[in-house]
């Protein structure tokens, strides 16, 4: 599929699973250097907002190469369970999850998040790390994410977002529209990738129209929290 293909929705499913499996293995490497390392801190205030709520069964949504996934195994669960539609982003995940010793703690399923194969009512906290911006249908995903939690499970959704004050976001709308796209296709030898990023961010409802549409779905206590000047927010809702 085309660049162009990318703002309507039929068929992105398809675009977005072949984007990773294309780009899974330089996909670690690009995410800390295109970020400067914040991508790691972001992942890590998840998990401070998790604590307090000692979830035991854990599900980490589009958890591609299971970064945040080994994070939350600090948090001490039963179990993490992460899934994702990329074949090969999870390879590369399955590969750290066996290096890091933690295979008896997280179980990776190749799965669609917007469909999943998984019980309703099951697991204490659901996140998600850059992953619902991606989704088909938005609200189908968010549906399944309310439907396997257990009533008062926590939700919590870390995403790029579009800041809104000077000069933050005119530096950030010139690094994503001209230094991104071009640094991660050399470095990603994806055409389309870092096209892709700015794009889907740029479509994506952020800040209060994301917290309406959590409303929708059923969530409840819903907060914001900006990271790094509004360059992502994490957002978080109580089923
Ligand atoms: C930007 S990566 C984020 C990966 C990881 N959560 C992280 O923080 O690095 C987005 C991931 O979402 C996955 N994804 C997109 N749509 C999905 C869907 N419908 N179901 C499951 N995974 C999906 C992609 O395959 C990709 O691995």
């Amino acid at each position: 599929m085309q660049q162009e293909n990318i703002s309507d929705s039929s068929g992105k499913k398809e675009y977005v699973r072949t984007m990773f499996n294309d780009i899974a293995v330089r996909y670690d490497f690009l995410n800390h250097f295109l970020s400067l390392n914040i991508d790691y801190l972001w992942r890590k205030n998840v998990i401070s907002i998790l604590k307090p709520y000692k979830p035991k069964l854990i599900l980490d949504v589009a958890t591609g190469t299971a970064d945040l996934a080994l994070q939350a195994t600090t948090l001490n669960p039963d179990k993490i369970i992460g899934i994702d539609i990329s074949e090969e982003m999870l390879k590369i995940g399955q590969k750290k999850i066996f290096d890091k010793n933690k295979e008896s703690v997280i179980q990776l399923i190749n799965a669609d998040s917007e469909n999943m194969p998984l019980e309703s009512a099951y697991f204490d906290a659901c996140m998600v790390a850059f992953g619902v911006r991606n989704f088909e249908n938005l609200k189908q995903g968010l549906h399944e994410m309310h439907r396997v939690l257990k009533p008062n499970g926590i939700l919590v959704v870390l995403e790029f977002s579009k800041p809104k004050k000077f000069p933050v976001k005119q530096f950030y709308n010139f690094y994503f529209k001209n230094i991104l796209p071009i640094l991660g296709k050399l470095i990603s030898k994806n055409d389309n990738a870092y096209m892709y990023l700015p794009e889907s961010v740029n479509q994506f409802p952020d800040g209060e129209n994301f917290t309406k549409i959590l409303t929708e779905i059923g969530f409840n206590d819903l907060k914001i929290k900006k990271q790094s000047f509004g360059i992502a927010s994490i957002y978080i809702g109580i089923k």
